[in-house]
């Protein structure tokens, strides 16, 4: 395991944070503030470096993607970059859905314009003439800041053609989501941008390959690409430095359920689950119970199992997962039963129903988990947790997305870890 980095905690206004560092500070609709506050100094710097410099500091600061899955930038980039087929798309995944995620809504209603010109470096790196805002059809002040940055920038000579006067020209197009969880998959997003059904396609090939109208894209997280705003102006070494190797950088956490101070929280990786906690003032009610890490998708860990530190190695070698950041704080109070039972329900819910695990699976447990919530407490329901895993395993081996791939790791880790449905739990 990684050791826990020794990390300063940062506090609201601290200079050591990064990603939030102007939010609550600069106006967010004024360009000359953005500006004034440190923006469009990565820009410059890129056309300095060259888009393949560009793609070389982001490989060597290690960034990985912050949507949840930790796949590296660079390497995304890289192999979008080299594809001889034109034009290249980049496509900004901003349909945040994940239960408990609310980290890419603060940059994008605090910090506009860093979004706007993170984009503008990752399309001079890769290559793109255009691209799309994947924007939460629930975020309008967020679309409303977008939209308002995006026309300052065009007017400005921020985007648009020839930017800036170094022969660049890109411009930035925002589609909404009308509330699918599905179409937050990369492979729904494009489908629901060339106004298909908002399913998932089989992948291979990847987007980097054939992505939006089958052409080379880049689908990139939110809070991913402001990252390369601070590789950029610190340089890869220095952002390298921070957080393990591994998990280089810092992370926006999401706290949210029974703390006393929820919110957006930025940490070098390495701070552990402990210390998030402590800065957000602990747990309500009477005692810790659980922690869900990563959302509806993710699992829980236990109050004895605070120690845990919040990087993408860390977590999974504790059999956890980081997810996209989300940590959902659950106090004794807490009824188990039906937390499982409306995770259960929003992915039978959400489920696109195009494969037969999933859209089946997700109704069969939901219906096993009710059965067992109905029984008295220390009835035997050896069946119904069989069926559950037989159900868990098929979704999680056969289903052709994360949705139905991911639909039985709560449960599964409420009935493992937490001893949910357990005898002794009983009351
Ligand atoms: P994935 O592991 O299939 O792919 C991750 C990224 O890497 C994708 O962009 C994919 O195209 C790319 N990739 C993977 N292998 C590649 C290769 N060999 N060559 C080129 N590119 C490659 O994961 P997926 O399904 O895209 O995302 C799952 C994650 O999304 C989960 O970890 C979950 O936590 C998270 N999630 C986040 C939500 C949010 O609101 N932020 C909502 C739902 C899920
Ligand atoms: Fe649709 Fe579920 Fe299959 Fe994904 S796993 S394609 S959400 S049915």
């Amino acid at each position: 395991d990684e050791p826990a980095a020794e990390a300063a905690v940062p506090q609201a206004g601290d200079p050591s944070l990064v990603l939030l560092r102007r939010i609550g500070r600069a106006d967010p609709a004024s360009l000359d503030d953005y500006r004034a506050n440190g923006g469009y100094a990565a820009l410059r710097r890129a056309f300095d470096l060259g888009p393949a410099g560009v793609i070389r500091e982001v490989l060597e600061s290690g960034l990985v993607g912050r949507g949840g899955a930790a796949f590296p930038t660079g390497r995304k980039w890289e192999a979008t970059a080299r594809q001889p087929d034109h034009p290249h798309y980049l496509v900004c995944n901003a349909d945040e859905s994940e239960p408990g995620t609310f980290k890419d809504r603060v940059i994008m209603e605090g910090d506009p314009y860093a979004l706007v010109e993170a984009m503008t470096v990752a399309a001079y790196a890769v290559g793109c003439p255009k691209g799309f805002i994947y924007l939460r059809g629930e975020y309008p002040r967020a679309l409303r800041r977008l939209e308002l940055a995006i026309a300052t920038a065009r007017s400005r000579g921020f985007l648009g053609d020839d930017i800036l006067g170094h022969g660049f020209s890109f411009d930035i197009e925002i589609r909404r989501g009308a509330g699918a969880y599905i179409c937050g998959e990369e492979t729904a997003i494009f489908n629901s941008i060339e106004g298909h059904r908002g399913e998932p396609r089989t992948k291979p090939p990847f987007p980097v390959e054939k992505g939006l109208f089958g052409k080379p894209t880049v689908v990139n997280n939110v809070e991913t690409l402001v990252n390369v705003l601070p590789i950029l102006t610190m340089g890869a070494p220095a952002y390298a430095a921070v957080g393990t190797p591994s998990s280089t950088g810092t992370k926006l956490f999401c706290l949210s359920g029974s703390v006393h101070r929820p919110g957006i929280y930025e940490l070098p990786f390495g701070a552990t689950l402990r210390d998030l906690l402590e800065l957000a003032g602990g747990a309500t009610g009477g005692g810790l119970r659980a922690v869900l890490l990563g959302g509806a998708a993710g699992a829980f860990v236990r109050a004895d199992e605070l120690d845990v530190p919040l990087t993408f190695e860390g977590t999974r070698a504790a059999g956890a997962t980081l997810g996209s950041g989300v940590v959902l704080v659950l106090d004794d109070t807490v009824d188990m039963a039906r937390i499982l039972l409306r995770i259960a329900e929003f992915f039978r819910d959400e489920s696109c129903g195009q494969c037969v695990p999933c859209r089946v699976g997700t109704v069969r447990q939901e219906e096993a988990l009710h059965r067992i919530s109905r029984r008295p407490p220390g009835a035997d329901s050896a069946d119904d947790l069989t069926l559950l895993r037989d159900v868990g395993r098929a979704m999680r081996d056969a289903s052709i997305c994360g949705l139905g791939q991911t639909a039985w790791n709560a449960v599964e880790s409420a009935i493992d870890r937490l001893g949910v449905f357990s005898p002794s739990e009983a009351k």
